[in-house]
Protein backbone atom coordinates (compact mmCIF):
# COMPACT_ATOMS: atom_id res chain seq x y z
CA UNK A 1 0.00 0.00 0.00
CA UNK A 2 1.85 3.48 -0.88
CA UNK A 3 0.52 6.67 -0.27
CA UNK A 4 -0.86 8.88 2.90
CA UNK A 5 -4.29 9.27 2.30
CA UNK A 6 -6.05 7.69 5.39
CA UNK A 7 -9.80 7.89 7.10
CA UNK A 8 -10.97 7.16 10.02
CA UNK A 9 -13.82 5.67 11.53
CA UNK A 10 -14.79 6.69 15.10
CA UNK A 11 -13.69 10.24 15.86
CA UNK A 12 -13.09 9.83 19.43
CA UNK A 13 -10.29 9.84 21.72
CA UNK A 14 -7.77 8.29 20.06
CA UNK A 15 -9.47 8.97 16.43
CA UNK A 16 -8.99 12.59 17.29
CA UNK A 17 -5.86 13.06 18.31
CA UNK A 18 -4.42 10.28 15.31
CA UNK A 19 -6.38 12.93 13.01
CA UNK A 20 -4.27 15.67 13.99
CA UNK A 21 -1.11 13.96 14.85
CA UNK A 22 -0.64 12.41 11.00
CA UNK A 23 -2.23 15.62 9.35
CA UNK A 24 0.42 17.18 11.62
CA UNK A 25 3.26 15.06 9.84
CA UNK A 26 2.06 15.45 6.54
CA UNK A 27 -0.55 12.81 5.62
CA UNK A 28 -3.96 13.86 4.43
CA UNK A 29 -7.43 12.42 5.94
CA UNK A 30 -9.99 11.99 3.15
CA UNK A 31 -12.49 11.08 5.33
CA UNK A 32 -14.41 10.52 9.23
CA UNK A 33 -17.12 8.50 9.52
CA UNK A 34 -18.77 9.10 12.92
CA UNK A 35 -22.19 8.22 14.63
CA UNK A 36 -23.40 11.51 13.58
CA UNK A 37 -21.78 13.96 11.24
CA UNK A 38 -22.69 16.87 13.69
CA UNK A 39 -19.64 16.60 14.48
CA UNK A 40 -17.71 17.52 11.21
CA UNK A 41 -17.58 21.41 12.65
CA UNK A 42 -15.48 20.18 15.66
CA UNK A 43 -13.05 18.52 13.66
CA UNK A 44 -9.55 20.22 11.97
CA UNK A 45 -9.98 19.04 8.47
CA UNK A 46 -9.05 19.74 4.73
CA UNK A 47 -12.23 21.55 3.02
CA UNK A 48 -12.05 18.03 0.40
CA UNK A 49 -11.99 15.86 3.65
CA UNK A 50 -15.93 14.22 3.98
CA UNK A 51 -17.51 13.84 6.75
CA UNK A 52 -20.16 11.25 7.08
CA UNK A 53 -22.52 8.81 9.17
CA UNK A 54 -23.82 5.56 8.67
CA UNK A 55 -27.52 7.14 8.08
CA UNK A 56 -26.15 9.71 5.68
CA UNK A 57 -23.52 8.58 3.77
CA UNK A 58 -22.13 10.38 1.62
CA UNK A 59 -19.51 9.77 -1.62
CA UNK A 60 -16.44 8.45 -1.20
CA UNK A 61 -13.63 6.12 -2.06
CA UNK A 62 -11.67 4.22 0.71
CA UNK A 63 -8.30 5.57 1.17
CA UNK A 64 -5.20 3.26 1.11
CA UNK A 65 -5.42 3.31 5.05
CA UNK A 66 -8.63 3.07 7.49
CA UNK A 67 -8.25 3.50 11.06
CA UNK A 68 -11.23 2.15 12.91
CA UNK A 69 -11.05 4.00 16.63
CA UNK A 70 -14.10 2.68 17.40
CA UNK A 71 -14.77 1.04 21.26
CA UNK A 72 -13.84 -2.55 21.18
CA UNK A 73 -17.35 -3.74 21.10
CA UNK A 74 -18.14 -1.72 18.01
CA UNK A 75 -15.04 -3.07 15.89
CA UNK A 76 -16.86 -6.22 14.59
CA UNK A 77 -20.45 -4.36 13.62
CA UNK A 78 -18.33 -1.63 12.30
CA UNK A 79 -16.47 -3.50 9.90
CA UNK A 80 -19.31 -5.64 9.05
CA UNK A 81 -20.99 -2.45 7.57
CA UNK A 82 -17.55 -1.24 6.11
CA UNK A 83 -16.85 -4.13 4.37
CA UNK A 84 -20.45 -3.88 3.01
CA UNK A 85 -20.31 -0.34 2.15
CA UNK A 86 -17.04 0.65 0.98
CA UNK A 87 -14.68 -0.79 -2.01
CA UNK A 88 -11.67 -2.28 0.33
CA UNK A 89 -9.88 -4.55 -1.90
CA UNK A 90 -6.26 -3.68 -1.50
CA UNK A 91 -6.75 -1.23 1.32
CA UNK A 92 -5.55 -1.48 5.03
CA UNK A 93 -8.04 -1.57 7.49
CA UNK A 94 -6.31 -1.15 11.19
CA UNK A 95 -8.44 -1.27 14.33
CA UNK A 96 -7.00 0.21 17.27
CA UNK A 97 -7.97 -2.44 20.24
CA UNK A 98 -5.29 -3.35 22.78
CA UNK A 99 -6.77 -6.59 23.51
CA UNK A 100 -8.64 -7.99 20.23
CA UNK A 101 -6.76 -8.88 17.42
CA UNK A 102 -6.93 -8.48 13.65
CA UNK A 103 -9.52 -10.60 13.03
CA UNK A 104 -11.84 -8.98 15.04
CA UNK A 105 -11.82 -6.57 11.41
CA UNK A 106 -12.25 -10.06 9.69
CA UNK A 107 -14.86 -9.29 7.70
CA UNK A 108 -13.06 -6.62 5.79
CA UNK A 109 -10.34 -8.90 5.17
CA UNK A 110 -13.14 -11.21 3.43
CA UNK A 111 -14.26 -7.61 1.34
CA UNK A 112 -10.28 -8.00 -0.15
CA UNK A 113 -8.80 -5.44 2.41
CA UNK A 114 -5.57 -6.40 4.33
CA UNK A 115 -6.58 -6.41 8.59
CA UNK A 116 -4.50 -5.53 11.44
CA UNK A 117 -4.66 -4.34 14.97
CA UNK A 118 -2.42 -1.22 16.10
CA UNK A 119 -2.04 -0.46 19.26
CA UNK A 120 -0.22 2.36 20.68
CA UNK A 121 0.43 2.15 24.31
CA UNK A 122 -0.47 6.03 26.04
CA UNK A 123 -3.19 7.07 27.08
CA UNK A 124 -4.93 9.15 24.90
CA UNK A 125 -7.14 11.97 26.66
CA UNK A 126 -8.30 15.73 26.14
CA UNK A 127 -5.34 17.32 25.59
CA UNK A 128 -4.15 15.17 22.95
CA UNK A 129 -0.62 13.77 23.27
CA UNK A 130 2.06 16.08 22.39
CA UNK A 131 4.52 14.96 19.39
CA UNK A 132 7.06 14.42 22.15
CA UNK A 133 4.42 11.56 23.86
CA UNK A 134 3.54 10.45 20.82
CA UNK A 135 7.63 9.98 19.95
CA UNK A 136 8.47 8.21 23.95
CA UNK A 137 5.73 5.75 22.79
CA UNK A 138 5.58 2.06 21.54
CA UNK A 139 3.13 0.41 19.14
CA UNK A 140 1.80 -3.23 18.79
CA UNK A 141 0.96 -4.05 15.60
CA UNK A 142 -0.04 -7.76 14.30
CA UNK A 143 -2.07 -9.20 11.56
CA UNK A 144 -1.72 -9.57 7.95
CA UNK A 145 1.56 -8.87 6.55
CA UNK A 146 0.55 -5.50 4.16
CA UNK A 147 -1.37 -4.69 7.40
CA UNK A 148 1.69 -4.85 9.47
CA UNK A 149 3.52 -3.06 7.08
CA UNK A 150 1.41 -0.55 6.89
CA UNK A 151 1.00 -0.40 10.96
CA UNK A 152 4.88 -0.02 11.06
CA UNK A 153 4.54 2.56 8.82
CA UNK A 154 1.61 5.05 10.39
CA UNK A 155 3.68 4.48 13.68
CA UNK A 156 6.97 5.56 12.26
CA UNK A 157 5.53 8.85 10.72
CA UNK A 158 3.57 10.18 14.39
CA UNK A 159 6.88 8.96 15.81
CA UNK A 160 5.81 6.03 17.35
CA UNK A 161 8.29 3.04 17.90
CA UNK A 162 6.60 -0.59 16.58
CA UNK A 163 7.09 -3.65 17.09
CA UNK A 164 5.11 -7.10 16.11
CA UNK A 165 2.87 -9.05 18.60
CA UNK A 166 1.70 -12.65 19.01
CA UNK A 167 -1.78 -12.12 18.77
CA UNK A 168 -2.55 -14.79 21.26
CA UNK A 169 -0.51 -12.32 23.50
CA UNK A 170 -2.90 -9.47 23.37
CA UNK A 171 -5.01 -10.01 26.24
CA UNK A 172 -1.78 -10.23 28.73
CA UNK A 173 -0.44 -7.17 26.75
CA UNK A 174 -3.38 -5.30 27.49
CA UNK A 175 -3.65 -6.38 31.22
CA UNK A 176 -0.32 -5.15 31.53
CA UNK A 177 -0.84 -1.91 30.27
CA UNK A 178 -4.15 -1.77 32.52
CA UNK A 179 -1.93 -2.61 34.73
CA UNK A 180 0.57 0.23 34.59
CA UNK A 181 -1.60 3.24 33.40
CA UNK A 182 -5.03 2.78 34.57
CA UNK A 183 -4.64 0.84 37.86
CA UNK A 184 -1.77 3.62 38.68
CA UNK A 185 -4.18 6.65 37.79
CA UNK A 186 -6.66 4.97 40.27
CA UNK A 187 -4.61 4.34 42.93
CA UNK A 188 -3.70 7.53 42.84
CA UNK A 189 -6.81 9.26 42.96
CA UNK A 190 -8.06 6.92 45.56
CA UNK A 191 -5.08 7.96 47.85
CA UNK A 192 -6.01 11.72 47.38
CA UNK A 193 -9.03 10.40 48.79
CA UNK A 194 -7.71 8.94 51.85
CA UNK A 195 -5.59 12.28 52.30
CA UNK A 196 -8.43 14.61 51.73
CA UNK A 197 -9.71 12.90 55.02
CA UNK A 198 -6.44 14.08 56.71
CA UNK A 199 -7.43 17.92 57.39
CA UNK A 200 -4.89 19.16 54.91
CA UNK A 201 -4.44 22.73 55.32
CA UNK A 202 -6.28 24.90 52.33
CA UNK A 203 -4.17 26.15 49.91
CA UNK A 204 -1.30 23.50 49.86
CA UNK A 205 0.84 24.58 47.10
CA UNK A 206 1.08 21.71 44.95
CA UNK A 207 -0.42 17.82 45.41
CA UNK A 208 1.54 16.31 48.16
CA UNK A 209 1.50 13.01 46.64
CA UNK A 210 3.31 14.46 43.26
CA UNK A 211 7.25 14.32 44.59
CA UNK A 212 6.12 10.88 46.46
CA UNK A 213 4.53 9.16 42.76
CA UNK A 214 7.15 10.67 40.76
CA UNK A 215 9.91 9.19 43.03
CA UNK A 216 8.72 5.97 43.23
CA UNK A 217 7.90 5.84 39.38
CA UNK A 218 11.47 6.63 38.86
CA UNK A 219 12.62 4.05 41.23
CA UNK A 220 10.59 1.15 39.68
CA UNK A 221 11.18 1.99 36.16
CA UNK A 222 15.61 2.35 36.89
CA UNK A 223 15.20 -1.11 38.67
CA UNK A 224 15.81 -4.52 37.02
CA UNK A 225 12.79 -5.58 39.08
CA UNK A 226 11.16 -5.12 43.11
CA UNK A 227 14.73 -4.18 44.45
CA UNK A 228 14.05 -0.22 44.26
CA UNK A 229 10.51 -0.73 46.48
CA UNK A 230 10.36 1.15 49.55
CA UNK A 231 7.94 1.01 52.45
CA UNK A 232 5.82 -0.88 54.47
CA UNK A 233 5.53 -4.19 52.09
CA UNK A 234 9.16 -3.97 50.90
CA UNK A 235 9.89 -4.32 54.45
CA UNK A 236 7.73 -7.12 55.10
CA UNK A 237 5.98 -4.92 58.14
CA UNK A 238 2.68 -6.99 58.87
CA UNK A 239 1.92 -4.85 61.64
CA UNK A 240 2.14 -1.43 59.65
CA UNK A 241 0.09 -3.34 56.65
CA UNK A 242 -1.92 -4.46 59.62
CA UNK A 243 -2.80 -0.35 60.61
CA UNK A 244 -2.62 0.59 56.80
CA UNK A 245 -5.67 -2.16 56.47
CA UNK A 246 -7.51 -1.49 59.10
CA UNK A 247 -8.41 2.63 57.81
CA UNK A 248 -8.60 1.86 54.26
CA UNK A 249 -12.56 1.01 52.96
CA UNK A 250 -12.82 -2.42 52.29
CA UNK A 251 -12.59 -2.71 48.46
CA UNK A 252 -8.94 -0.65 48.79
CA UNK A 253 -7.88 -2.54 51.52
CA UNK A 254 -8.62 -5.88 49.70
CA UNK A 255 -6.63 -4.50 47.12
CA UNK A 256 -3.90 -3.49 49.01
CA UNK A 257 -3.44 -6.62 50.85
CA UNK A 258 -3.64 -8.54 47.26
CA UNK A 259 -0.73 -6.58 46.12
CA UNK A 260 1.25 -7.32 49.47
CA UNK A 261 0.89 -11.14 48.92
CA UNK A 262 1.34 -10.85 44.95
CA UNK A 263 5.08 -8.91 47.02
CA UNK A 264 6.08 -11.87 49.23
CA UNK A 265 5.30 -14.83 46.92
CA UNK A 266 7.58 -13.32 44.24
CA UNK A 267 10.35 -12.20 46.76
CA UNK A 268 10.15 -15.94 47.66
CA UNK A 269 9.86 -17.29 44.27
CA UNK A 270 13.47 -14.94 43.90
CA UNK A 271 14.75 -16.52 46.98
CA UNK A 272 14.37 -19.85 45.72
N1 LIG B 1 -8.01 6.60 24.44
C1 LIG B 1 -6.91 5.87 24.62
O1 LIG B 1 -6.07 6.17 25.48
C2 LIG B 1 -6.62 4.70 23.71
C3 LIG B 1 -5.27 4.28 23.61
C4 LIG B 1 -4.99 3.19 22.78
C5 LIG B 1 -6.02 2.54 22.12
N2 LIG B 1 -7.32 2.97 22.28
C6 LIG B 1 -8.37 2.21 21.56
O2 LIG B 1 -9.00 3.08 20.63
C7 LIG B 1 -10.37 2.72 20.48
C8 LIG B 1 -11.22 3.91 20.79
O3 LIG B 1 -10.96 4.37 22.10
P1 LIG B 1 -11.25 5.88 22.53
O4 LIG B 1 -10.69 6.02 23.90
O5 LIG B 1 -10.83 6.83 21.48
O6 LIG B 1 -12.85 5.83 22.64
P2 LIG B 1 -13.90 7.02 22.48
O7 LIG B 1 -13.29 8.31 22.93
O8 LIG B 1 -15.16 6.54 23.12
O9 LIG B 1 -14.10 7.14 20.90
C9 LIG B 1 -14.80 6.19 20.14
C10 LIG B 1 -15.45 6.92 19.00
O10 LIG B 1 -16.08 5.97 18.15
C11 LIG B 1 -17.36 6.48 17.83
N3 LIG B 1 -18.23 5.39 17.43
C12 LIG B 1 -18.87 4.48 18.19
N4 LIG B 1 -19.59 3.65 17.43
C13 LIG B 1 -19.40 4.06 16.15
C14 LIG B 1 -19.89 3.63 14.91
N5 LIG B 1 -20.74 2.61 14.83
N6 LIG B 1 -19.48 4.29 13.79
C15 LIG B 1 -18.65 5.33 13.85
N7 LIG B 1 -18.17 5.80 15.03
C16 LIG B 1 -18.54 5.17 16.14
C17 LIG B 1 -17.83 7.18 19.08
O11 LIG B 1 -18.89 8.06 18.79
P3 LIG B 1 -19.83 8.65 19.96
O12 LIG B 1 -18.98 9.68 20.63
O13 LIG B 1 -20.99 9.21 19.20
O14 LIG B 1 -20.17 7.49 20.84
C18 LIG B 1 -16.53 7.93 19.44
O15 LIG B 1 -16.41 9.10 18.68
C19 LIG B 1 -10.60 1.52 21.43
O16 LIG B 1 -10.41 0.32 20.71
C20 LIG B 1 -9.49 1.69 22.45
O17 LIG B 1 -9.13 0.47 23.04
C21 LIG B 1 -7.64 4.03 23.06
Amino acid sequence: VSGSDFAIIGPGRLGRALLARLQQVGWRCVAVRARSSAVAGTLDLPATAVVDDWDNPRRWSAPPVLLLTVPDRQIRPVAERMAAELDLIGRVVLHTSGLLDADEAGSCRAAGAAVGSWHPLLSVGDPAPTAASWEAATCAVEGDPAAVETGRRVAAAIGLWAWTIRPEDKPRYHAAAALAGNITHLCIVAARLELQKCALPPGTPFDPLRALVETSVNAAFTARELEGLTGAIARGDAATIARHLDVLPRDLADAYAALARWFQARREHDSD
